[in-house]
């Protein structure tokens, strides 16, 4: 169902790799709403995705860029302007990778060459997008910018790895550049802090699966799934949340401010019933 909620605006969208990425359904559902849109990836995500799919379902253009490279960046905000005659409305940024995940380098034992290429890619990125877009003069007053987050930056998960300090220092990147783009332009900075959600960034994550449904079990609402993401930024880029500023958003189900669910606790007591049984047998 359309609400109408983004007709006339025109945005920018970071970050779809294929149909599971919560960018293709951000992407989706803003043209749904009434946005025109350019899509861009990496040349890499681009060959090996399916973002040109996508892009004739949205009846628009994808433009190679890696978030991490400034001039490359520079490029894909000109190109997209010359896309749209001019200035346009939002950016999303759904960007996260760590090759520590990746390699399986434990926190404990990190490789600091990946460590710098993962603040790099899943947060700096992030400051680069927006002092670019700044610097251009690319955004309409009363704008609206948005990240994609985990509420590992303010909890420890286990296995979530140094993706809990990018997400710490996207978040803060949100406050601090929310005060300066919100004085001279109106332009709003946020950050969506979604439930974990099977993607192939999603999946990286050691015990992602045992992640998800502890989650799922201890939100009284259940995870929210990748479409619930996409309808949540979009009410952030629509014109009823000009003056949501600077936040770092949950949109978890309530798990962010749960401690022990009747669910969970269920599940933790049957595993301890089988733990006992186990220490008698052995006795
Ligand atoms: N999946 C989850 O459980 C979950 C939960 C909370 C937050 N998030 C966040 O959501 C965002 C989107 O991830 P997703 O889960 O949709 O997975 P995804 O794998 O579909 O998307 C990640 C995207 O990052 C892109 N990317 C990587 N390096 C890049 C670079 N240098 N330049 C430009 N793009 C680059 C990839 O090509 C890919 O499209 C990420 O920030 C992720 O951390 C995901």
């Amino acid at each position: 169902m359309s609400y109408n909620l983004l007709k006339g605006k025109k945005g920018l969208i970071f970050g779809a790799l294929n149909e599971n990425s919560i960018a293709w359904k951000v992407a989706r559902r803003a043209v749904e709403e009434g946005a025109e849109i350019v899509l861009t990836n990496t040349a890499v995500s681009i060959r090996m995705g399916t973002i040109n799919q996508l892009a004739e379902q949205c009846g628009t253009i994808v433009v190679p860029a890696d978030a991490t490279s400034v001039p490359d960046l520079e490029r894909l905000i000109d190109r997209t302007m010359e896309h749209f005659g001019g200035k346009f409305d939002f950016i999303l940024h759904s960007i996260g990778m760590s090759l520590n995940v990746r390699k399986g380098r434990k926190y404990d034992d990190l490789d600091y060459d990946y460590l710098a290429k993962t603040l790099d890619i899943s947060a700096i990125s992030f400051h680069k997008v927006i002092q670019v877009a700044r610097k251009k003069d690319a955004l309409n007053d009363w704008g609206s910018i948005v990240a994609l987050t985990y509420i590992a930056a303010q909890r420890t998960l286990y296995g979530y790895n140094d993706m809990a300090d990018a997400k710490a220092l996207l978040e803060s990147i949100a406050r601090s550049f929310g005060y300066i783009y919100g004085r001279e332009k109106h332009v709003r900075i946020n950050t969506v802090s979604q439930s974990p959600t099977p993607t192939t960034a999603g999946s990286g994550v050691m015990g992602m699966g045992d992640l998800m449904d502890f989650a799922d079990r201890t939100s009284p609402l259940g995870n929210a799934t990748a479409d619930d993401c996409a309808g949540y930024v979009l009410t952030l880029f629509s014109d009823l949340t000009r003056k949501v500023t600077m936040q770092n958003l949950y949109h978890d189900g309530g798990f962010s401010s749960m401690g022990m669910s009747r669910r969970a606790m269920k599940l933790y007591e049957k595993g301890l019933e089988v733990e006992y049984q186990d220490i008698k047998n052995k006795i």
